[in-house]
């Protein structure tokens, strides 16, 4: 339900005056509360390298912003030149975390230590819960067109970091598409838009992942649960983000990545001409975390022990 400025500035009144008031106000206090998240940062993703020479755009895991709990890394590779992604990401290890794979164009070929192989193509998804470990290669494909896509790493809890490995490959015909009112569409990657459920289930970090196509003019109103990070990244055209129907939003052309401020609900407006996004909202873990390449563990002793199996060829087991 659209917020009024009313609304709005009851929120404002309310957080301010505490919570013994709200409880005060009585049945209509928890409407009151509600507020509307808004562009704490805009930030302008690094050019990167990675793999065997694959060139990106990096948001999340670079010198000045390491992870955004529980997101440990934000990528997004795109060209029209092979020579830019064909080295591609030879075998390597992951523990600890879940690595996300969207493609929007293009193809890769992957394989795993566990026997897996196959091809993620235009519009599918990877989802692959490393858990206890995992070794695999991505290997894109030069093809006719460009290739286009993201990679995100959602940090796992310590009780989940030893899991057993998992995969959710879900091609493009099985992630449910919403279309909006004015002519826009949602790809409902993970999390819930207007009832319709998103094509990844039962991840811990209670994630919500959407591609989101505005045409000219038109507001995407989004609630996302209070407490969970969120972050959207633009990545065609440009969006107003938070009081977008007043004309007050924070402008975040693309490619960018807007981390926005907690609150109920999100609203996006695609001001001039259609834009495209990701939003993406998840549970923060809150403990503490330790990186090492593609490890994220609780504990350096946790990151040497990984190493240690590594090296004595115990990483992976049966
Ligand atoms: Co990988």
């Amino acid at each position: 339900m659209p917020l009024t400025r009313r609304e709005l500035l009851a929120g404002a009144l309310g957080a301010a005056l505490g919570p013994a008031l709200a409880r005060a106000a009585g049945a209509n206090a928890k409407e009151r509360a509600m507020t509307e998240r808004t562009v704490k940062e805009v930030v302008v993703p690094t050019p990167a390298s990675d793999g065997a020479g694959v060139l990106l755009k990096r948001s999340i895991a670079t010198p000045t912003l390491d992870h955004l709990d529980p997101f440990f890394l934000f990528d997004h590779f795109g060209s029209e030149r092979p020579d830019d992604y064909i080295a591609g990401f030879p075998m390597h290890p992951h523990r600890g975390i879940e690595t996300i794979t969207y493609m929007l164009d293009g193809s890769v070929s992957h394989r795993d230590s566990m026997g897996n192989s196959g091809t993620i193509g235009t519009g599918d998804v990877q989802w692959m819960t490393a858990g206890r470990g995992i070794m695999h290669e991505e290997m894109p494909h030069a093809g006719p067109r460009r290739l286009d896509g993201f990679q995100v790493w959602v940090n796992l809890p310590r009780k989940l970091k030893m899991t057993a490995p998992r995969y959710q490959d879900v091609p493009s015909a099985r992630i449910p598409e919403v279309a909006l009112r004015g002519g826009g569409r949602v790809r409902v990657i993970a999390g819930q838009v207007e009832g319709t459920a998103g094509a990844v289930r039962e991840i811990f970090a209670d994630p919500s992942y959407l591609d989101v196509a505005l045409a000219a003019g038109e507001t995407f109103e989004q609630p996302v649960a209070r407490g969970h990070t969120a972050l959207l990244y633009a990545y065609q055209g440009e969006v107003s983000v938070g009081a977008a129907s007043a004309g007050r939003g924070r402008a975040v052309p693309s490619p960018r990545l807007a981390i926005l401020s907690d609150g109920d609900v999100v609203r996006v407006h695609a001001p001039a001409s259609p834009a495209r996004f990701l939003l993406l909202s998840a549970q923060p873990l809150h403990e503490p975390a330790v990186r090492y390449g593609p490890f994220v563990m609780n504990t350096k002793e946790e990151i040497a022990q990984a190493l240690h199996e590594l090296r004595s060829g115990t990483f992976i087991r049966p």
